[in-house]
């Protein structure tokens, strides 16, 4: 009878070892342990035993019953499982995807072909900081408080007297102060303004020039950007300069590019002018070089401040500004 019970045992274990899925654990548990099975029959015909044998064979039963219970149902559960991690296995026979190296923003490789062109022509890099005191962003560059050139540029103030820089040209006055001249210098950087829309976003990159050395005219500042022109684009590339105001410069001009999206026609990036405009420029004010100790009667210089995004428009055929900062990497990994 025991031997019986432990031979039942034997067998169901035996059977369970080559049960390959949940589906035949399943039916392995009913052949034994279901109404009709091996184990279920073994206890009830217990009673038929001998008087003094039935307690120990009904405890020995039951714990076998438990027991297979307990192995049946681990065994279902491992099975569904692996099945499971099966499917999601790593099919090692793939090829394997690569790894997307990162690369430079269209703004900073512009930004970079810029200053190259600078330091070919002899001008040293320098920076300068983006949250700027009010006198360096404005009072040094001859435009004290109040003074209605102001509002050329909407301003975010950090505090009274500092500001987030509106142009780069505060790195003009932080060099002039440092050293005296000659000075041949551009300053890239990030600049702020509270404005939005095609053409203008709230922050964008200004590169700032500046040489002073004796005898420097508006020839030399012509000859200058038309000279960046032409290695930025090539040297068929149209360029007005049109006169204009800044109050740290005297004369001062504009420089726009015909624009490369219509040719010159009219569309919605030049607002319908044919033009882009691309930086302000001029000669330095005689107030600027006073304010930084520079003797006026020997040296002049001039200076220029130009929008990197509007380069890179016209240089990669961008109609809307406002891309450059979505950083969608369709649009950027084409550069
Ligand atoms: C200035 O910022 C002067 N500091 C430039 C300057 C420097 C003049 C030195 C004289 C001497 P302006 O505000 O025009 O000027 O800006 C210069 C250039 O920055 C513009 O020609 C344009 O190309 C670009 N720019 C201006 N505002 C925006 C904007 N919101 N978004 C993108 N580019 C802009
Ligand atoms: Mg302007």
């Amino acid at each position: 009878m025991n031997r019986s019970i432990e031979a039942i045992k034997e067998a169901a274990l035996r059977e369970l070892a080559s049960a390959g899925t949940p589906d035949a654990v399943k039916a392995l548990s009913v052949r034994y342990l279901g109404r009709k099975g091996a184990v279920t029959r073994f206890l009830r015909n217990i009673s038929a035993l001998p008087a003094e044998e039935r307690p120990r064979a009904g405890k020995e039963a039951n714990a076998v019953k438990k027991a297979l219970e307990a192995t049946f149902a681990d065994a279902e559960q491992r099975l569904a499982e692996g099945a499971g991690a099966a499917d999601d296995a790593i099919d090692v026979s793939l090829p394997g995807r690569p790894a997307t190296p990162g690369r430079r923003h269209p703004v900073t490789l512009i930004s970079g072909e810029i200053c190259d062109i600078f330091a070919r022509l002899g001008f040293d890099i320098v920076e300068g900081p983006e949250v700027e005191k009010d006198y360096y962003n404005f009072e040094a560059l001859n435009i004290p408080k109040n003074h209605p050139a102001r509002d050329m540029q909407d301003t975010f103030y950090v505090s009274d007297d500092v500001v987030l820089r509106t142009h780069t040209s505060p790195i003009q006055i932080r060099t002039m102060e440092k050293q005296p001249p000659p000075v041949r210098i551009v300053a890239p950087g990030k600049v702020y303004r509270c404005d939005s829309d095609l053409t203008h976003t709230p922050m964008f990159h200004q590169v700032e020039g500046l040489l002073v050395d004796r005898n420097i005219s508006f020839g030399d500042l012509k000859g200058i950007l038309t000279a960046f022109v032409h290695q930025m684009f090539d040297d068929r590339t149209a360029l007005r300069f049109r006169p204009s105001f800044f109050p740290f410069t005297e004369p001062s001009a504009e420089v726009d590019i015909l624009c490369v999206m219509c040719r010159g026609e009219g569309c919605r990036v030049c607002s319908r002018t044919g033009w882009l405009e691309v930086l302000g420029s001029g000669m330095v004010h005689p107030a600027v070089f006073e304010n930084v100790g520079y003797d006026t009667s020997e040296y002049t210089g001039f200076a220029f401040g130009m929008g990197v995004e509007r380069i890179a428009m016209l240089k990669y055929g961008i109609d809307d500004l406002r891309k450059f900062f979505e950083n969608d990497y369709r649009f950027l990994r084409q550069f």
